[in-house]
């Protein structure tokens, strides 16, 4: 867009007088920006704030993350989803202990080559922490460009991106670099909002935003709809035994990778075939209860469940473990194992009961 640069005073103006205090401006740390940043990526402000808090206070540096136990880091995690974002995170520290003495480097290039940090992220802690002259273009920044320009390409082309952060890497100002990328994201987060009428009457850009000209802001932004997600049926199982619940630990790879979950089998299983599963990992049940359904999605795949309770017997010799499953008791489970919320429904159940 040519007078692009007309934007900067006005948003600048507009972040003094109506940015959100959130924990992570108040400190623009590397590290505090890159956690904040990462937690951001997949979650709202709102549902991000009390876990930026704990994750800070239980691993206060680029080290103490590095050296972190892996369960320790998933249970800081646990309700964000996105595991992989937390162990790309860990890997990053890992190079920054070993190559940076345990400090981010203030050189972009080097931000951009760690794991798990695109462009987005390198630029926002770039421009947040470093004052650098680099963008950081996010869905919220993607949104409010595409309708400030009236653009119809597909923002979820990467030659879409590259193209807005080509226009904006123009107009940064030197002196505020990092207010300025975050006076878009704000803008796209609170004015320019995603769901909904965006709140054009209270926009600094207004004036200068030809989506609103022409009463088309609610057509933009154009994305290419996702692919479908796939269906899986799997059956989840509450098998207590001593008021302890049994625990797996999933593969290290693939979905949900190295979390811990309830025992669960493939495809919607009667209670016959429950109970011989369970007669043949060694257990001997007492009473068998049919839970109600329950569904959750992930990004790429939806999981709907059966679930059943079963009750099995403590076993003579006190051992309470399987080839597959251990038990552990509530207090345990909140202490030191991460289990993803897809199994909330039937935790929630166990958490009741027992
Ligand atoms: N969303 C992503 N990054 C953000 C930030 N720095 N402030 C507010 N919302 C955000
Ligand atoms: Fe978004 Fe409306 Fe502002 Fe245009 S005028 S940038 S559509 S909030």
């Amino acid at each position: 867009m040519k007078d692009l640069h007309k934007i900067v005073a006005p948003l600048l103006e507009w972040y003094d007088g109506h940015a959100r205090i959130l924990p992570w401006r108040e400190m623009p740390a590397p590290y505090r920006v890159w956690v904040s940043e990462i937690m951001l990526q997949q979650t709202r402000v709102e549902a991000v704030k009390p876990y930026f808090e704990r994750f800070i206070q239980a691993l206060p540096t680029i080290q103490d993350l590095a050296e972190a136990p892996e369960d320790k880091l998933l249970k800081l995690w646990e309700g964000l989803g996105y595991y992989n974002r937390v162990r790309n995170m860990q890997k990053a520290a890992k190079i920054l202990v070993e190559k940076y003495q345990g400090e981010m480097p203030q050189d972009y290039d080097s931000i951009l080559a760690l794991p798990g940090i695109g462009s987005y992220t390198a630029g926002a802690i770039a421009s947040i922490a470093f004052g650098m002259r680099r963008p950081a273009v996010d869905g919220n920044v993607l949104r409010v460009l595409s309708r400030l320009e009236k653009s119809y390409d597909d923002i979820l082309k990467q030659s879409v991106r590259k193209h807005f952060e080509k226009e904006i890497l123009e107009v940064i100002p030197g002196e505020r670099a990092g207010d300025f990328n975050q006076s878009l994201i704000e803008l796209g987060a609170i004015v320019c909002v995603p769901n909904g009428t965006p709140k054009c009457m209270e926009c600094p850009l207004a004036k200068l935003c030809a989506a609103h000209a022409d009463g088309v802001e609610l057509e933009l932004p154009k994305k290419t709809p996702p692919a479908r997600r796939k269906m899986e049926d799997i059956t989840v199982l509450v098998l207590v035994s001593d008021n302890k619940a049994a625990l797996h630990k999933r593969e290290e790879k693939g979905l949900l990778a190295g979390l811990y979950e309830l025992p669960n089998l493939k495809g919607h299983r009667n209670r016959e075939e429950v109970l011989t599963f369970v007669k043949e990992q060694g257990l001997s049940p007492i009473r068998i209860q049919e839970l109600p359904p329950a569904k959750h999605i992930f990004s790429h795949i939806e999981w709907h469940m059966a679930g059943y309770a079963v009750k099995v017997e403590e076993p003579q010799n006190g051992n309470l473990r399987t080839k597959e499953f251990f038990f552990a008791e509530k207090e345990e489970m909140e202490r030191k194992y991460s289990i993803p919320s897809a199994f909330s429904a039937y935790m929630r159940y166990f958490r009741e009961k027992y």
